[in-house]
């Protein structure tokens, strides 16, 4: 069966074409440059350049497959959560192209795609499965015992994991996005020990991750550098130091779980899961006890593959989605 799925949760307009499980093609039409400018993403244009390029993107998808629209057996589209006027742009176009050509439709929820990222390269996930999903609007941990059910056990209580990577580059006046400038420092300066950011405490003692303290901890710090002439060095070992910070972190809940849940499979997945330095410290300290897959970073971040996966499994449990289906801004799985 041919599955066509659309992504434009936020600022990537993406096309993915699967037969089955198989990606034949995924085109991404990525914005950063666009919203670089403005050292971060602009909710506006980004559902103005979505209507700009979903035509473009659908056509390089077919043309690669070598699959006509007419050849589509299942619709699909993101449908939360995310940016409202970005979503509505995916999810109407997936679901007028089902209504003209009679065919199903399916809407997916944005962490559903993330959580089976890692499956399109890897057939041998097996179940249970504890799942990080870590991007710039998401941190969440799920355990899931089977397809298609979840159970959220740690999100985060104030920033994602991936918006503190973007915040301190944009105090620093590196760019957007943050995640990949801060871990090319990380890697480039190994010599330099980082500051030591220390584990948020949560007042209430429930399990949740934040990183709003580290967030303001490293403001306080380079403010501080600043007034005494900055010194690259030591501005060096507190960005090497949050990168620690927010990676520790991360790894902290996901051992707690790990042991509390024992899962067959953990995965990692979102933008964050490009990070080096969190790659390299959760397959040394789980992949001797666990199977470990990570997507590859094409498709850690967003992309529509991982939406068409998703469909493919809930149309393969009978589910599908009426075209009345509106669009979410927020929604956990
Ligand atoms: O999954 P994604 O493409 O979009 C969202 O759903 O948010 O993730 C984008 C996020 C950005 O915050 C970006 O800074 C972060 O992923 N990111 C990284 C890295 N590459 C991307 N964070 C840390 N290290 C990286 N190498
Ligand atoms: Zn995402």
């Amino acid at each position: 069966m041919y599955i066509l799925s659309v992504e434009t949760s936020c600022d990537d307009t993406s096309v993915a074409l699967l037969k089955g499980e198989e990606v034949l093609a995924c085109e991404i039409s990525s914005q950063i440059e666009i919203h670089s400018q403005f050292g971060g993403v602009v909710p506006e244009i980004a559902s103005r350049e979505h209507l700009r390029n979903i035509d473009p993107v659908l056509n390089e998808v077919l043309k690669k497959s070598n699959v006509s629209l007419d050849e589509i057996d299942l619709f699909a589209a993101t449908f939360a959560p995310g940016l409202i006027g970005s979503l509505l742009v995916g999810l109407n176009f997936a679901k007028s192209l089902a209504y003209y050509f009679k065919k199903p439709f399916i809407g997916i929820n944005h962490l559903e795609g993330h959580f089976f990222a890692p499956f399109i390269e890897n057939s041998d996930i097996e179940f249970p499965v504890l799942s990080l999903i870590v991007s710039g609007g998401h941190t969440s941990i799920y355990f899931s015992e089977k397809p298609l059910k979840y159970e959220l056990l740690c999100s985060t209580r104030d920033d994602a994991a991936g918006e503190a990577f973007d915040k301190i580059s944009k105090l620093l006046g590196l760019g957007y996005p943050g995640g990949p400038l801060i871990d090319r420092i990380y890697n480039e300066y190994e010599d330099i020990e980082p500051v030591k950011f220390s584990m948020p405490k949560i007042s209430d003692g429930s399990r949740a991750f934040s990183f709003s303290g580290l967030k303001t901890k490293f403001l306080h710090q380079f403010r501080k550098l600043e007034k005494n002439e900055i010194k690259e060095k030591s501005v060096i070992a507190l960005v090497r130091g949050a990168q620690e910070g927010i990676v520790n972190q991360l790894l902290k809940y996901l051992e707690i779980f790990a042991g509390e849940k024992n899962p067959k499979t953990i995965t990692l997945s979102g933008g964050v899961a490009c990070n080096s330095l969190l790659r390299k410290r959760v397959m040394e300290r789980f992949g001797g006890s666990y199977k470990v897959r990570i997507p590859s970073p094409f498709y850690s971040t967003d992309n529509g593959a991982m939406i068409g996966y998703a469909a493919y499994v809930r149309f393969k449990n009978d589910f599908s989605s009426p075209l009345s289906l509106n669009a979410k801004s927020s929604m956990n799985l």
